[in-house]
């Protein structure tokens, strides 16, 4: 590390003017200071370079972190699967997102194998929302995972995808009777988030003659802020009270018991806490209320190799392993599963694990900035509506190129015209200049599905596979989000 002082530029005679502004102008309140005479002397500095402060930077030269063994140098990245990522901005335009195939077949076998090597009755239903591109449901089809839906939009969309119903967890707070309908006649895993739901279940399972599947989604206390919001509070008696009025109903079959803690959960030990307080439970309802559980589902949350804002060391140092989360998942289930009546099946809804890694955002340097207090900015053409998770985490940011620089500390933004569309502060970087592409990583949970047109439309997304690249999703133009707007009679541009 070494400490520079950055050199400055010559000293402009109308900034030393400025500096002492509010001296001038009383002197010509006064009538000393001539108007005319300083409009001369602008002019005669005109050719000047204009005035930088002196700034202290601090240059990283490839020193060692302690923490994370990695070189404070920057990354780099001109290839993404052996493709170019250059070549892939002038084919297909920047911004672009790019999916790796092999990364993403690679996350879901490492986590099934990984599974199934200490419970083989495991099954992995890939959380939908957290990026329903059909090329990327496809793959992780294809690979075996069942689909996690929370609407009847994203249950349609699993219909879509050829994947049986009968592989279909459906969770979510608002079902409508439609929904529950084709998921009662599916045989679909239906998960019941209130009792407004058990409700309205037992009357359409009623007048379609036939009982339904259930299961019940159970929020409970394992140390991490509650998502009380969904289901059924266990420490309080309300999911057992919701699985007796379940019971009792004649018309619904109480079969599963679903529990999701959270998201980027970077403790695998809260694993372990949820699926004992869950097979606890499970054994006392099939003791209590004659019922047999046949399978458990802890949901997703498994965390991918992200920063968060508020964590000091990098995610990927810290996060557990996907082996970690099976291990604390597996281990209280294989000692206790000879308890149940039968072994129950274990299902999770893994999203951002699975996805996260294998999605990056290619971007390039508009523009570069200097702040009057010296700091500097780059704005790429990626703003925050492309990329909401900036919001949460430090998104890790490599050049496509090795600029051979020092490191410099820059706020990068987006180009929308909001002051809040920040995807880094105070980040070390190389000083990039307009037109560096970079990609940032591991991008693929909920950045598309909850991206927008704003100002800009949204970028293609393109899928590497055999070192050749694809279209998933064209680039999106005015013409895809004005289709569906309808301009009244009287509202007409008269041409
Ligand atoms: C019920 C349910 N299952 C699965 C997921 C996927 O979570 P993650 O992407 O953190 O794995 C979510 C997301 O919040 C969820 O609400």
């Amino acid at each position: 590390m070494a400490t520079t002082i950055k050199k400055t530029e010559i000293q402009d005679p109308l900034s030393l003017e400025a500096n002492s502004k509010e001296a001038n102008s009383k002197k010509r309140r006064n009538g000393k200071v001539p108007v005319q005479g300083q409009e001369e002397r602008k002019k005669t500095v005109n050719h000047r370079l204009t005035y930088e402060k002196p700034l202290i930077t601090m240059h990283s030269l490839g020193a060692t972190n302690k923490y994370t063994g990695r070189a404070l140098s920057s990354i780099t990245c001109p290839e993404i699967d052996g493709v170019n990522v250059a070549r892939l901005v002038s084919k297909f335009g920047s911004p672009l997102y790019v999916v790796s195939e092999e990364n993403l077949r690679s996350k879901y076998k490492e986590f099934i194998q990984a599974l199934r090597s200490l419970y083989p009755e495991s099954y992995i239903a890939y959380s939908y929302k957290t990026n329903y591109l059909s090329g990327i449901c496809s793959i992780l089809h294809q690979e075996g995972a069942w689909a996690e839906v929370v609407s009847g939009l994203e249950y349609e969309m699993a219909l879509e995808m050829g994947i049986d119903p009968a592989k279909i967890v459906f969770n979510g707070t608002h079902k409508t009777s439609d929904d529950l309908i084709r998921a009662i006649k599916g045989n679909s895993m239906l998960h019941i988030d209130s009792f407004n739901e058990i409700y309205q279940l037992e009357s359409l399972a009623i007048s379609k003659g036939r009982p339904a599947n259930v299961a019940i989604r159970v929020n409970m206390n394992v140390g991490y802020p509650p998502w009380n919001k969904f289901g059924f509070n266990l420490e309080s008696g309300q999911a057992f009270e919701a699985c007796r009025r379940i019971v009792s109903s004649g018309s619904l079959r109480l079969n599963g018991l679903h529990c999701h803690v959270g998201t980027y959960i970077a403790d695998s030990g809260l694993y372990h806490q949820a699926i004992t307080k869950l097979i606890d439970f499970a054994l006392k309802l099939e003791k209590d209320l004659n019922i047999q559980i046949e399978y458990l589902d802890l949901g997703g949350g498994y965390a991918s190799a992200n920063t968060l804002h508020s964590q000091f060391l990098s995610g990927a140092a810290i996060i557990p392993t996907l082996e970690q989360y099976a291990n604390a998942l597996c281990q209280p289930l294989r000692k206790r599963a000879g308890e149940f009546k039968r072994k129950p099946r274990l299902i999770l809804e893994p999203g951002r694990a699975l996805v996260d890694e294998a999605v990056s955002l290619v971007t390039t340097v508009v523009a570069t900035k200097r702040f009057a207090d010296g700091r500097k900015a780059i704005i790429i053409d990626a703003g925050v509506n492309i990329l909401p998770t900036a919001y949460w985490f430090k998104h890790e940011i490599a050049s496509t190129q090795d600029i051979g620089s020092p490191l410099e500390t820059v706020n990068v933004y987006g180009p929308l015209c909001m002051q809040i569309d920040v995807i880094r502060t105070e980040v070390r970087l190389p000083p990039f200049q307009k037109g560096h592409v970079l990609v940032i990583k591991n991008v693929g949970a909920y950045n598309i599905t909850q991206s927008m047109q704003f100002i800009y439309a949204r970028p293609a997304v393109v899928l590497i596979h055999n070192g050749k690249a694809d279209y998933l999703r064209l680039p999106e133009s005015a013409k895809d989000f004005r289709h569906l707007e309808v301009i009244p009679d009287h509202l007409q541009v008269k041409k």
